[in-house]
């Protein structure tokens, strides 16, 4: 007999229109695959109205997003309304009613996951966020299950294809910051507030669910230290070219002797490097295991094809496990390891580049390097770079300076920032950007 579950659908916006849309189109091809032939019945928003471009019964829509998840023919609530209240509700309320629940929604798992996986335990039910991380890239199976043999050393990925998007953009056709947001927004790779990408927010959810599953605690958002990409300047992105590197928005997380980092910032990554080469709207994710050692997934980070194919994935997860009654086969999330703490910011050990618009004269170089100097950070190399003024005979105010360090501990690299601030030979604040060598 055909195995039939009725899908229910919380929001047709981008995404949700893109799991419709792959559902109508592959869904005969998932049901031959599988042996569960997953069924719309209902699509809730507020707007019902609108054309999505994807042709729905009109009998399946509904602004009422509470019949939906009473529905006795929704098998599967799916969240696709993103933000953290009224999605927080749906979600509990699916739960309360005995249902699974998808979810793509990174912000709602990384504040108040807690709740959620609390919630999904007491009903006994599952909660599948595949697509709250890497967009089209399953690396929340992989995490869970593919490397579930493996002690995880680190995990660093690029995780915003917005910011991805646009560096990339930066970098190739020199085109300004707000030009290249405003082409991502349209192509809908952005979020409804486009700070949570630029600002490095977004990313910062998704390492905090990346570093939950990897040492088995729910960390929340209290310890990650972020930066955006807001201040990223066409001149950084140039020079750190020239250099050999490509600036990339980061999110680490590593483990040090039991205590784990997990920071989000712009980082300088060699144009050797795998991760230094992933470009446009692309994400990637290297974690390294024992034993596995060096792994890597690649696959679109945002837009509304490549979310649809993880969350409709997690929609199968949820037909198979109700036709073999094997609800919380794996659970979604599970404490399993002791860990010591996390590690502030100040005590991370990295390379740095840093850019000084120093005055032109004798001896400002030899004040630069005394200072840092002083703070035990050695010097990898130092660029003074030709000003525009320069090449066209003119006598400079101030030249642009890159230096690259050899390895420092950040804390050094703050007081030396104050210090360079405070010195009369330096023009302008000094640019800082945290090296990250890889492998
Ligand atoms: N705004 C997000 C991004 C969408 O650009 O990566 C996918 O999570």
């Amino acid at each position: 007999m055909r195995k039939e579950f009725g899908v229910g659908i919380i929001g047709f916006g981008t995404v949700g229109a893109g799991v419709v849309e792959c559902l109508l189109r592959n869904g005969e091809l998932i049901g031959r695959r599988t042996g569960v032939h997953p069924r719309i019945v209902r699509i809730a928003d507020l707007d019902i109205v609108s054309d999505r471009g994807v042709a729905v019964d009109p009998d399946w829509l509904t602004t009422d997003a509470a019949a939906l998840i009473a529905d006795p023919a929704v098998d599967v609530v799916v969240e696709l309304v993103g933000g953290t209240s009224a999605a927080l509700d749906f979600i509990l309320a699916a739960l309360a009613a005995g249902k699974p629940v998808v979810t793509a929604n990174k912000a709602l798992l990384a504040e108040h996951g807690d709740r959620v996986f609390e919630a999904a335990a007491a009903a006994r039910q599952d909660v599948f966020y595949e697509a709250s991380v890497g967009g089209g890239i399953p690396i929340i199976k992989a995490m869970r299950e593919g490397l579930v043999g493996n002690r995880i050393n680190s995990v660093v990925g690029i995780l915003n294809g917005t910011c991805n998007y646009i560096l990339t953009r930066m970098e190739a056709e020199g085109a300004p910051f707000d030009e290249v947001l405003a082409a991502a927004q349209a192509a809908g790779y952005a979020e409804a507030d486009s700070g949570f990408d630029i600002d490095g927010w977004d990313t910062a959810h998704k390492a905090s669910i990346i570093a939950s599953l990897a040492y088995g605690e729910w960390f929340g958002m209290k310890p990650l230290h972020v930066e955006g990409v807001r201040n990223i300047s066409l001149r950084d992105i140039r020079y750190a070219k020239r250099l050999g590197y490509r600036i990339k928005l980061l999110a680490v997380v590593r483990q040090e002797a039991g205590d784990v980092q997990i920071r989000v910032h712009p980082a300088l990554l060699s144009t050797d490097s795998m991760l230094g080469n992933v470009g446009g709207v692309f994400n990637a994710i290297m974690v390294c295991g024992d034993p596995v050692g060096e792994t890597l997934y690649y696959g679109r980070g945002a837009g509304r094809e490549a979310t649809a194919s993880a969350v409709v994935a997690d929609i199968l997860d949820v037909g198979l496990n109700l036709a073999a009654d094997s609800a919380r086969r794996i659970e979604a999330f599970r404490p399993h390891e002791g860990f010591g703490g996390i590690i502030p910011i100040e005590r991370i050990r990295t390379r740095y580049y840093l850019r000084l618009q120093l005055v032109n004269r004798p001896g400002v170089l030899c004040r630069v390097a005394r200072v840092l100097g002083d703070l035990d950070i050695s010097l990898a190399s130092v660029n003074q770079q030709e000003s525009d003024e320069a090449a066209e005979g003119m006598e400079p105010a101030a030249v642009p300076v890159v230096i690259l360090t050899h390895e420092a501990c950040e804390k050094d690299m703050q007081s030396a920032l104050v210090q360079l601030r405070e010195l009369d030979v330096v023009a302008e604040p000094p640019v800082m950007l945290r090296i990250e060598d890889l492998g």
